[in-house]
């Protein structure tokens, strides 16, 4: 069960910002025209200006080189470092017949996303959407578009969006920190020192899916327990069985879906997962009926809100849920991973940490969002982690709506994008010491802060991540109360942990570390 767990975590393609393999991460619609310079009276000026004819070119070749044969598939983040240097910050990828202009610098990415469209969009996602257009399944935010994306997002974004909106899951988030925290105690206890957590990213994967299935379905489905649920268990295997098989789906041809067995599996994953979220939301709604029928007041949280408050479809509301589920779980986990990491190997980060959150909370009191908004170095903790380890490396937009100038070139609507956070997030220019964890760069004392665009891990704009307060709490709550019982130390027998890309920011090997309870503090 650990295993599969830690399968799902660590060793799958979870492609939920965009599910496709190399060739189609740098999908693009063949922008119009040919290496001719531009009129581009359009926009606003007669001037010639170069296009994307004029950029250098990587072509599919080349791209399948640097994949299989240079080592870069499972580490696409430092392909962006290594094309940067060999292409600069501006260069078009070619795969077949497609092409995508990849920007790879805090300029070239900031003018990008400052002219994105009304309703941005990321590109292709018919991977998600044929099985839902199949069997008749809502889009959600990931895969809706244009106007109808910009309306379901102004109904999700009302109870998750706004920092005061995430306040309100605290309880709940509490909750499930404290039994996580127990479940560390019982690792620990059950460890051969004592004190080691073993597989971290497998727990925290447990602790992320309990913390958004909370929120979402208001019903906690033991992923915490020493036991899982048989349910819950099919239900984290259905997740993991739809990313394993995303993967082949797309590399082979649609002729070969009745003979070979991956699209089959690729559906029944899907079937898993909407299962399982439809059973409770189904279950939510039937509790909504029964006070309504006994005059009872409807409050609660995120699910009712969406089913009783909203004009949203039962059909829309499964599409939704599923999606930000689905959303919220490698992310948030990975994150915590990293920053436990980097915690274990700078002591001197992990006691300034310490010493803010104890003098913001007192004994044995529980910290609340409120504590939070007093942590500042709590949040240049995770910012940092969010630097050095952008979960979502690399990014997309296509420009639907209109001719776009980007540094200089013109391109025609329709051009997609490549948004390059890795490498920008590392470039020294921007980051000076990049490799160095260094929290102390997001303080507000006064020293120049960042550029702000040089580190956007939840996206921008519109568009841009509608978890992100939700995954903030879920990460403050949690690292404030560990951090007030245990340092963090590392095992010697795990080494340096390098960082491998299945479309999340992963770890390449199991990461271990030792809880060492502090003094007198116990709390649950
Ligand atoms: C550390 C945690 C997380 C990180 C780093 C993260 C990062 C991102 C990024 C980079 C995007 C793309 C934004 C853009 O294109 O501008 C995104 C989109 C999205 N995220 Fe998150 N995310 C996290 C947690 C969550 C959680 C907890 C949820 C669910 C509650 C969630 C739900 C979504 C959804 C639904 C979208 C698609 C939004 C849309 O297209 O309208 N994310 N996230």
């Amino acid at each position: 069960m650990a295993a599969r767990l830690a399968f799902s975590c660590a060793g799958q393609r979870s492609p939920w910002l965009r599910p496709k393999p190399i060739s189609t991460v740098l999908d693009c619609r063949r922008a119009a025209g040919g290496n001719a310079t531009a009129s581009v009276g359009v926009l606003g000026s007669s001037a010639n200006l170069k296009t994307h004819g004029d950029l250098p070119q990587i072509r599919t070749w080349e791209v399948l080189y640097r994949a299989v044969f240079k080592g870069y598939l499972n580490r696409l983040h430092e392909l962006q470092i290594y094309e940067k240097q060999l292409y600069g910050p501006i260069y078009k990828v070619s795969t077949g017949s497609r092409h995508s202009i990849t920007l790879n610098s805090v300029e070239l990415v900031e003018e990008l996303l400052r002219k994105d469209d009304k309703f941005p969009s990321r590109g292709d996602m018919s991977l998600w959407t044929e099985f839902r257009d199949i069997k008749d399944i809502g889009y959600g935010p990931f895969t809706e578009e244009g106007e109808r994306w910009y309306k379901l997002r102004a109904v999700l974004n009302k109870r998750m969006l706004h920092p005061k909106d995430s306040v309100q899951y605290e309880t709940v988030v509490n909750e499930v920190v404290t039994d996580f925290i127990k479940r560390i105690y019982h690792i620990r206890k059950t460890s051969p020192t004592g004190d080691l957590v073993e597989n971290l990213s497998n727990e925290l994967y447990r602790f992320s899916l309990e913390g958004i299935s909370s929120i979402l379905f208001e019903t906690r489905i033991g992923c915490l327990e020493n036991e899982i649920p048989k349910e819950t268990q099919d239900f984290i295997d259905s997740i993991a069985k739809m990313f394993t098989y995303s993967m082949p789906v797309v590399l082979t041809p649609k002729w070969t879906r009745n003979i070979l067995p991956f699209w089959r599996r690729y559906i029944s994953g899907w079937e898993g997962i909407f299962k399982f979220a439809g059973q409770l939301i189904d279950m939510k709604m039937d509790a909504i009926q029964r006070r309504v029928d006994t005059d009872q007041e409807v409050g609660g949280e995120y699910l009712t809100y969406l089913l009783s408050s909203t004009n949203m479809t039962n059909k829309e509301v499964y599409g939704s849920v599923a999606e930000l589920l689905l959303a919220g779980v490698d992310t948030t986990s990975n994150t915590m991973m990293w920053t436990f990491y980097q915690l274990s190997r700078e002591p001197k980060v992990q006691e300034s940490l310490y010493h803010e959150i104890n003098h913001c909370v007192k004994g044995d009191r529980i910290p609340t969002a409120q504590d939070v908004t007093n942590m500042p170095y709590l949040k240049a903790v995770i910012k940092e982690a969010l630097r050095m380890y952008p979960v979502v490396p690399i990014n997309a937009r296509r420009m639907s709506e209109k001719d776009v100038i980007i540094g200089g070139y013109f391109f025609p609507k329709k051009t997609s994008f490549t948004l390059c956070h890795y490498s920008i997030c590392h470039d020294e220019k921007v980051f000076p010491e990049p490799s160095k964890f260094k929290p102390e760069r997001w303080l507000r004392d006064g020293r120049t802060r960042p550029n702000p665009f040089g580190s956007i891990p939840f996206g921008f704009g519109v568009r841009g991540c509608v978890g992100r307060r939700i995954a903030e709490l879920e990460m403050y709550l949690a690292l404030a109360r560990i951090m007030k019982l245990f340092e963090i130390r590392p095992d010697p027998t795990v080494g340096d942990v390098k960082v491998l890309n299945r479309t999340v920011l992963v770890a390449d090997r199991q990461v271990n570390l030792h809880f060492m309870e502090r003094n007198g503090n116990t709390v649950l």
